[in-house]
């Protein structure tokens, strides 16, 4: 019989519903080919939530969400929203809340290029010759950008505001076990970033790394500061394997290392909980500058459903054969607006096109 999985869908604003549609027809044609029921429940969130429901992540979405086995996201965002209070905009009033509600404390962010891409890198052609495969871990619930005290005080020119860098034994030790994990399947190093120089809570987070690794002897651990990490990706980023870091430095290295790919268009993520739930988008945003044209590059989207099967639908195998098809449409040439060079060889195509060939590919 077979499988069936729940999967809460919230495309959210701007290219998000385009890209998702195109996931959704991959997902249809994964199931057909490995005996699967992808049983989708479509759910309002980010701008879509406030315009129909009132509210940027509504009750029934979260109820929807619970109910699932996995949450597929699109990006949530835009101009029309803009002007409303912080807390009620579609980022923080939707994406914080889902991971804090639902504990998803490992953020997983591939970047990788593909040899076929390598020109639409801002680096080098010869430090990215052959393409790279980095893998960020971030720990996406603890740190500076939730731990208390936070806030501001006091009156005019004698205020003061503040926020805590905070991490405790077991916060670093369960990120730390999914980072070694990851690289034993991969290239067996994990990179550990802090700043132990400075900071009391990175010299706790470089003793624990250094203790849960003795667990996985066959598994290379380095340390590497915050700063020279951010200058070591550009220099020279096929050094790394697994990257692992702390809220907010995974936060700017994920972006750094997202961007020396050539495009936010081709990032998946993964933000997993304890267990297999887990929740899977795009790295980049709603794009409103081409929302509405048909032209996005929904590879992130794909990808995305595909770092899905294979965490939260134990489906490595369908996980592997999308990852398959993608470098193989790249390889014949399939390029959206996004990743186009006008190179010989090259087909400029559109979302639908692109998901096409994707599907024309799996089979
Ligand atoms: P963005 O990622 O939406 O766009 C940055 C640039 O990348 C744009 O030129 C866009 O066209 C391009 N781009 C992004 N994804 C693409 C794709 N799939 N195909 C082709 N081109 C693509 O970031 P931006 O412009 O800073 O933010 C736009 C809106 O998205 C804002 O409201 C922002 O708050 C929101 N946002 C939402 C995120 C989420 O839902 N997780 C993440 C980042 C931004
Ligand atoms: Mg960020």
């Amino acid at each position: 019989m077979a499988k069936t999985f729940k999967i809460a869908v919230l495309p959210g604003d701007g290219i998000g519903p385009e890209v998702m549609a195109e996931a959704i027809r991959v997902l249809d044609a994964i199931g057909r080919k490995y005996d699967a029921v992808f049983d989708g429940t479509f759910a309002n969130v980010g701008g879509a939530g406030i315009d129909h429901e009132g509210k940027a992540l509504p009750q029934t979405t979260i109820d929807i969400c619970k109910a699932s086995d996995a949450i597929l996201f699109g990006s949530v965002g835009g101009p029309k929203w803009e002007s409303l209070p912080p807390d009620e905009q579609p980022e923080r009033g939707a994406l914080l809340p889902l991971r804090k509600i639902f504990g998803l404390y490992a953020n997983l962010r591939p970047a990788i290029i593909f040899p076929s891409l390598t020109g639409a890198s801002s680096l080098k052609e010869e430090v990215i010759s052959g393409g790279f495969n980095v893998l960020v871990i971030r720990e996406l619930t603890g740190g500076i950008y939730f731990a208390q005290p936070k806030g501001i005080e006091g009156q005019g020119r004698e205020r003061v505001g503040f926020d805590t860098m905070r991490y405790s034994v077991p916060e670093i030790e369960r990120i730390t076990h999914v980072a070694f994990q990851a690289a034993r399947k991969r290239g067996k190093k994990v990179c550990s970033i802090d700043k132990a120089n400075v900071l009391s809570s990175s010299v706790l987070w470089r003793e624990v790394v250094t203790a849960i690794a003795k667990e996985y002897p066959d598994v290379e651990l380095s340390h590497m500061y915050v700063d020279n990490a951010a200058m070591q990706l550009v220099r020279w980023p096929k050094q790394f394997d697994v990257i692992l870091c702390e809220n907010m430095f995974g936060d700017i290295l994920s972006d750094e290392a997202a961007m020396l790919t050539g495009s936010l268009g081709m990032l998946p993520s993964a933000s997993l909980a304890e267990g297999t739930f887990g929740m899977y988008e795009p790295s980049g945003g709603s794009a409103p500058d081409i929302a509405g044209q048909g032209i996005a590059n929904p590879i992130a989207q794909i990808l995305s459903a595909g770092m899905m099967l294979k965490f939260s639908c134990g489906m490595v195998e369908a996980a592997d054969a999308i990852d398959t098809a993608v470098a193989t449409v790249l390889e014949q040439g399939y390029r959206t607006r996004d990743i186009f060079q006008n190179k010989p060889g090259e087909k400029l195509v559109n979302t639908k096109e692109m998901g096409d060939a994707i599907i024309a590919a799996l089979k």
